[in-house]
Formats: C-alpha cells, sequence, structure tokens
C-alpha cells in the first residue's frame, strides 16, 4: 500500500509516465515475476485513497472508505474479504469500469479535516486525500477519453464474477471482441480525420463556389442551400479518393482480422477448447465459459489481469485446473489481481491482503511493522 510519506515521489512518477503511460502498445509482457521492478518506479497499478458509495435514491451504501492497493509490476496478489465487502468494487475500480465518489455522479470534495467535539481538528484526518486510480504512476482522470478506453481495453483484462459471455456469440467471437474493439478504438482517429478534412474542404468549397457564383458571402437560409448543394457536387468530384482510402482501411482490416483470429485460436487451443470454437456460452460446461472469459481477458495481451471470483462458480477439481491457467500466465510474467473468499484459492498468490470495513489491510505488512 502506498503511505502518504511514498504519495509525491508516485505522482512525481506519474508525470513522467503521463502520455505514454496507458497508451503505448503492449508488445511483448516482461517477464515480471522474475524481474524486479526498477526502485523507485511506480505501481503498475494502485488505488489511492479511494471511496465509492452506491446511492439508491436517498439510501446511501458505503462500500470501500479511504481504500489504497498499489499492484507492482509481475505480482499475483489476492483480494479476499467476506461477501458484501466491496471486493467486486474495488475491482471494478481498479480495472477504470465504474468511478469512485471523487470522480463519479454527486461526487464530493473530500474533507480537509474534521473538528472532535471539543472543536479541535484531529491531525490524523487532515491528511485524507482525494481518491484516484492510478496506472504506472499516472491517474486515470488526467488521460484523455480515448486514453482511458485504450487503458481498458488493452492495458487490463477483466474476468467477470459470472463470465459475462455474449450468449449470441459463440466461443471464437466472443474471445475476439476485445481485439475488434482494439481495431475500431485505433482507427478512431483515422476516422475521424478523414471525417475533418472531408468537411474542411467541403465548407471550403461551399463558401468559395457560393460567393463565386452568388458575388458575395453566402447570408440567407437559401443561399445557403444553394451553396451547400453546390459543395457536395464538387464534394462528389472527390469520390474516388475515398474510394481508394475506404479500400486501404478494408485490406488493413483484413489482414488485421486474420492476426486476431490466429491470436484467439492460440489462447483457446492452449486452454484445450479448440473443439468448442463454433459452440454458444450455453452450450458449455462452468469450467469451460471460465477459460472462455480467461482467453477473451488476455487477447490484447493485457499487462494486469483482474479475475473476479475466477473459481467462484467452480467444483473444486475445476477451480484449480483454472487456477493452474493463472499460474502459468502469471509464470510468463502476467501481473494478476484476484479477488475471492477462499484462503485456499488465496494462497495461490504471491501476496493476500484484506477488505475489511472498507478499507484494504495488508496483514503481511502489519506484521513487518
Ligand atoms: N450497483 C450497486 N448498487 C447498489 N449497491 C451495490 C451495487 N453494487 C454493489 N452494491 C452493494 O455494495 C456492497 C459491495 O458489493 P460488492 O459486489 O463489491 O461485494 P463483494 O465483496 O464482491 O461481494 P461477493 O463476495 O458477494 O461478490 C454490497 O453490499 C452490495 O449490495
Ligand atoms: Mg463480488
Amino acid at each position: 500500500m502506498s503511505s502518504p510519506g511514498s504519495e509525491s515521489s508516485t505522482v512525481a512518477g506519474g508525470t513522467r509516465a503521463a502520455g505514454g503511460a496507458a497508451t503505448r502498445d503492449p508488445g511483448p509482457r516482461a517477464s515480471g515475476a522474475t524481474t524486479a521492478p526498477a526502485a523507485g518506479a511506480p505501481p503498475l497499478l494502485e488505488a489511492v485513497h479511494v471511496r465509492k458509495t452506491y446511492r439508491l435514491g436517498r439510501v446511501q451504501v458505503p462500500v470501500l472508505h479511504d481504500a489504497s492497493i498499489a499492484v507492482r509490476d509481475g505480482e499475483w496478489i489476492a483480494i479476499l474479504g467476506a461477501s458484501g465487502s466491496g471486493k467486486s468494487t474495488l475491482l471494478h475500480l481498479l480495472g477504470d469500469l465504474d468511478s469512485d465518489d471523487d470522480r463519479g455522479p454527486g461526487r464530493r470534495r473530500p474533507e480537509r479535516s474534521a473538528r472532535t467535539q471539543e472543536g479541535s481538528e484531529r491531525p490524523a484526518e487532515r491528511a485524507i486525500h482525494r481518491g484516484e486510480v492510478r496506472f504506472l504512476g499516472t491517474p486515470l482522470s488526467k488521460l484523455s477519453l480515448l486514453a482511458r478506453n485504450r487503458f481498458r481495453n488493452e492495458q487490463v483484462g477483466f474476468v467477470f464474477q459470472f463470465y459475462h459471455l455474449l450468449p449470441e456469440l459463440n466461443v471464437l467471437e466472443n474471445t475476439v471482441l476485445p481485439a475488434a474493439v482494439r481495431t475500431s478504438l485505433r482507427s478512431g482517429w483515422h476516422w475521424v480525420s478523414i471525417a475533418a478534412v472531408g468537411a474542411a474542404i467541403g465548407a471550403v468549397l461551399a463558401a468559395g463556389l457560393g460567393r463565386l457564383l452568388l458575388g458575395e458571402l453566402v447570408s440567407s437560409p437559401g443561399e445557403l442551400a444553394i451553396a451547400g448543394g453546390l459543395g457536395a457536387v464538387a464534394g462528389a468530384g472527390l469520390l474516388p479518393l475515398g474510394v481508394v482510402e475506404v479500400r486501404s482501411l478494408v485490406a488493413r482490416f483484413g489482414s488485421a482480422r486474420r492476426a486476431m483470429v490466429e491470436r484467439a485460436m492460440e489462447l483457446l487451443g492452449s486452454f484445450g477448447l479448440e473443439h468448442r470454437l463454433r459452440h454458444r456460452p450455453r452450450e458449455l460446461s462452468g469450467g469451460e465459459r471460465q477459460r472462455v472469459a480467461i482467453a477473451r481477458a488476455l487477447m490484447n495481451h493485457p499487462r494486469v489481469l483482474l479475475a473476479d471470483e475466477p473459481t467462484g462458480n467452480l467444483d473444486a477439481r475445476t477451480g484449480q485446473e483454472i487456477l493452474d491457467l493463472l499460474a502459468e500466465q502469471h509464470r510468463q510474467g502476467l501481473t494478476i489481481v484476484m479477488v475471492t473468499h477462499d484462503p485456499v484459492v488465496a494462497a495461490r498468490a504471491d501476496r493476500q491482503v484484506h477488505l475489511r470495513d472498507g478499507r484494504v489491510i495488508d496483514e503481511g505488512l502489519a506484521d513487518q511493522a
């Protein structure tokens, strides 16, 4: 866990990492399991002083209170806690699937100080910070919308508590999905730039031709319509250029699609699911569904896997098979944050922390203190 004292250096690390942290190409994973992170390097992923309160009308359900956790590159952490203690909530915040109280709707500024009944400030409570989740030291709230989408899609793999496979898609299609989203995210700016350039050319042509033909800048709606029509006719002259552009995009999507399918088949094959590629989720056993969910989460080579009760709905033997599979990924360098209520399952991780009263308690650190 990060202490208030370590916070300033972490923020400094975040500034250095800003801009590139969440958008860089994942590339091959470093063998984090065996390589110690550079001294002073920020954690791979951390939640710092986050709070989360669910609001149901007038009812407030406080779940997390000043919860902090730092995940180092190459670690396998288990988060233990009773049912309802907020394990899934914390995992969703780490994966940027939900907002904490300081960023979400109805957010409030953190209390700067608290007063005792006598009216004096309690020093220990002056230090309550604004909560945030950071990736490689960069607060997610500082990233652009596109960079955050890419963080969720490329840096994090999420295994949900109840699989969340799409019932209409078969095993292969479910697995390929994150890569298809990545392709569309990456090409998003391409389309925006084409649209912007096209609109600018159209506007210039419309205004220029309108002015030429009408003798002055268009000023009434009728003139605007005529100028717009002329602009559209002129724009049609650019159609051949547009067709060339679209063809090159299709070609790129074609090769990207082949690469996606190959990656998905490789993953599914290594998880023993090669004979289930065309099956729908309802035709699979619980263990098979979980393996598809893990394959989907690994599709984009994430830096960190967030797994919510990955064995929770499975019998003991199938649960062990899933843990063996995670252990193999971890051995290859994958950082894992796993939520469980089962100490036996948690024992497979390198480090266990507990979620209690809305806070993360690292008993290993408490013992050392
Ligand atoms: N969307 C929501 N709206 C309102 N309350 C919620 C919502 N999601 C969770 N909660 C409540 O927040 C608390 C924590 O839920 P969470 O799912 O994080 O617990 P958990 O530790 O994962 O539990 P479990 O081990 O049963 O999965 C629970 O009391 C739950 O009822
Ligand atoms: Mg849960």
